[in-house]
Order: structure tokens, then sequence, then C-alpha cells
């Protein structure tokens, strides 16, 4: 199944010029299974998908297990102090192996006790041991090629993205001083939202809902008006969103960071699903995915610097993210309805300070979903 007529003719028309008026994506861009379909294949399964953080795995045999992109997962730090992110499925009849978190000396699977070390190789299977031709070595758990970045744990399940470091030539100058490696989680949350992935991915990376949608609580901080977009690459965009005049900033921030830097926060998305909006002490970021053409997961949480927890803040700053999170999901409950009208038709995007990351993710759709056919 590939996409309708409409979107590709869109997306073709994007792929060749970048002099066209920027407009919004057909409606059947945002609720077409044949559409979803390419974009799990070719964006998300070879790309590179954020699956939590490194911080929330400190100790040696720490593990969280989620489901992401229909796959089963367990993150773990191994005996060597390494992340291993592999495959919850059991080698030998296909059970889950994990649920939930905590800490083990080893994996072992519930239904016939096979057992596996931290880092996916089976130590043991009971009985199987004399079954002619019995492998060992063909029996280690799936693990998947992993890329750590300021904390946030990225993998690349097919293998065949290019490195994580070529996808975003260029971003780490506008991240390193906020050290989000230095921040940490405080609780992060898995929720389904009968959306498609796009709109919340596309809403969190946009400005020009700010002032609009979050009156009274994005709004005094950072209002539309001084969003400024910044230079895009081949796998990411982003912009910075400048505090209003009347609020007094973030205290608690790195020293590293510059004047500008202490006085915004810094909007980044790296394609497909990872986007964040990094303040100078915290920050809250979303890891979105596809569960098919009408419904996303998001994987999301706010992390912050120790100086946030010593002062009482972490569980506010976890709930005033809550607040704008659940006025974004009301406003796009809106949206996905009336992207399934036939009238629902193809709009005219904001100047890009305001909608110009917008513009950015779809040429970067466009160029992944049609560079191999034109
Ligand atoms: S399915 Fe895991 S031990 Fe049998
Ligand atoms: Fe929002």
């Amino acid at each position: 199944m590939s996409p309708p007529a409409d979107t590709q003719a869109a997306l073709a028309e994007l792929h060749k010029a970048t002099d066209i008026t920027p407009r919004s994506m057909p409606p059947s861009f945002y609720n077409d299974q044949g559409m979803v379909s390419e974009e799990i294949e070719q964006l998300f399964i070879n790309g590179w998908v954020c699956v939590g953080r490194a911080d929330e795995i400190p100790e040696i045999g720490d593990y969280y297990t989620i489901e992401m992109l229909g796959e089963p997962l367990i993150i773990t730090r191994d005996k060597t102090g390494d992340i291993s992110v592999l495959s919850n499925v059991c080698r030998h009849r296909g059970s889950q192996i994990l649920s939930g978190t905590g800490n083990n000396k080893r994996f072992t699977c519930p239904y016939h006790r096979w057992s596996y070390e931290l880092d996916g190789q089976l130590r043991a299977a009971p009985l199987v041991d004399q079954t002619p031709g019995f492998d060992k070595k063909q029996c280690h758990l799936p693990s998947f090629r992993k890329h750590e970045w300021y904390g946030w744990i990225f993998i690349n399940m097919s293998g065949k993205a290019d490195a994580f470091e070529s996808h975003i030539t260029g971003l780490n100058d506008y991240v390193k001083n906020y050290h989000p490696e230095e921040m940490r989680s405080i609780e992060p949350e898995t929720e389904n939202w009968p959306i498609n992935w796009k709109c919340l991915a596309e809403n969190f990376m946009e400005g020009y809902h700010l002032t609009p949608v979050h009156r009274h609580t994005l709004h005094p901080m950072t209002p539309t008006r001084l969003c400024e977009k910044v230079p895009g690459g081949a796998g990411y965009t982003g912009y910075k969103s400048h505090y209003s005049e009347q609020f007094s900033g973030r205290k608690q921030y790195h020293p590293d960071m510059t004047e500008e830097e202490r006085s915004q926060s810094m909007m980044v998305w790296v394609y497909p699903g990872f986007v964040a909006a990094i303040s100078p002490n915290s920050a809250v970021y979303m890891s979105i995915t596809p569960r098919s053409a009408t419904e996303l997961q998001t994987r999301w949480d706010v992390i912050a610097r120790e100086a946030v927890f010593e002062s009482g803040e972490a569980a506010e700053r976890l709930e005033f993210a809550r607040s704008f999170n659940k006025e974004d999901r009301d406003r796009l409950l809106d949206v996905q309805k009336g992207l399934a009208s036939r009238y629902a038709s193809r709009g005219y995007l904001a100047p890009p300070d305001y909608e110009g990351t917008v513009w950015d993710f779809y040429h970067y759709v466009s160029h992944k979903l049609l560079s191999t056919t034109t």
C-alpha cells in the first residue's frame, strides 16, 4: 500500500522545489494507513528513535521495558556499564521475558526458564542442551544499534540508518551549553493519543500556537511573537523560544550558558519523532511514534538539573508540563477530527519563525519517502 495520490503529489512538489509557497500537507497525510506504513518503515525503522534516558538505569543490572513501533524492548545497563537495548522476546518460543522496571543479575523467561545475560547472551536453556543441533550462540537476544546523545538513548532498529552524528550535524551548537546530560528524569510516562503522530510532533515544534492555545500557561513565558527559527539540517530543525520581559527566567543554569541561552528555551526536533523544549535548568521531551494512522504513542518526561530536585521544584515542573500537554491534546483532538472531513484542505503556513520548522519537516519527509523513486 503506498500513500494516496494527493499526498504523493505534495511530496513530489516539495522534493523538487524549495521556493514554493509553504502550505500544509494534504489531509490524507494525517489519516491514511498506506502513508503511516511507509513512515514506519522509512522514517522510524530505518531512522533513529529515542527510547528514553541513560539516567533511568544508573546501576549495573538496572532495566526498564517499553513497547515501541510494535516491538517489546528491554533497556538495560550491562556488566561493563554499557547500555544495551534488546528485544524482549524469548528465543525459545516467543514469550515476553520482562515487564516493568527493576534490577536483575540476569533475565529469566517466565515460560520455561531460559535465562540470558544482561547483554542478551543466552546463559542457560534447561534440558534443551540435550537437543541435537542446539546452538547456544544462535539464541542471543537481538540487540539494537544505539547512540547516546546528551543522556537520551536513540536506537536504529534496521541497522541501516546513517550515523546519528551525521543526522544532526550542526545541532549540538544549539544544545551543548544547556548540558542536558547533567539533567535527570523526573517520571517517564507513556500515553497513547487517538491522533496522527505528525500532528503532535508538528504542534510541539511550532511557536504559532503558543499564544492562542497556551494563553495562561506558556504564553506569559514564551509568546509566539518572540519565536526565532534556526536553520535546520538533514535530520533536525529547531527554534529559539525567547522569554518575555515579564518572565524572570530560570535559575540554576550551567555556567557555560550565554546570556541569550539563559533567556530562552531551545526547541529541537530530531526527526522523525524526538522533540524537546530545553530550558536553562530543565527540559520537556517526547519520543513520538505512530501506532496506526490515527493513533500515536508518546513516551515523555521532564528532566531537570540536580538543583531543581534539591529546591523541591521537580514535581511542580512535571505538573506544569502535564497542564500544557493537556491543552495541546484537546486542540489536537479537534484537528484530527477536522482532517477527516471531505472539506479539509491544504492551508498556508505562517512565516518561518512561527511555522518554518513544520516546513523543514515536510522537506525531510519528502526527501526520505521519495529519494528512492525520483
Ligand atoms: S518461551 Fe521463553 S523459555 Fe520458553
Ligand atoms: Fe503546545
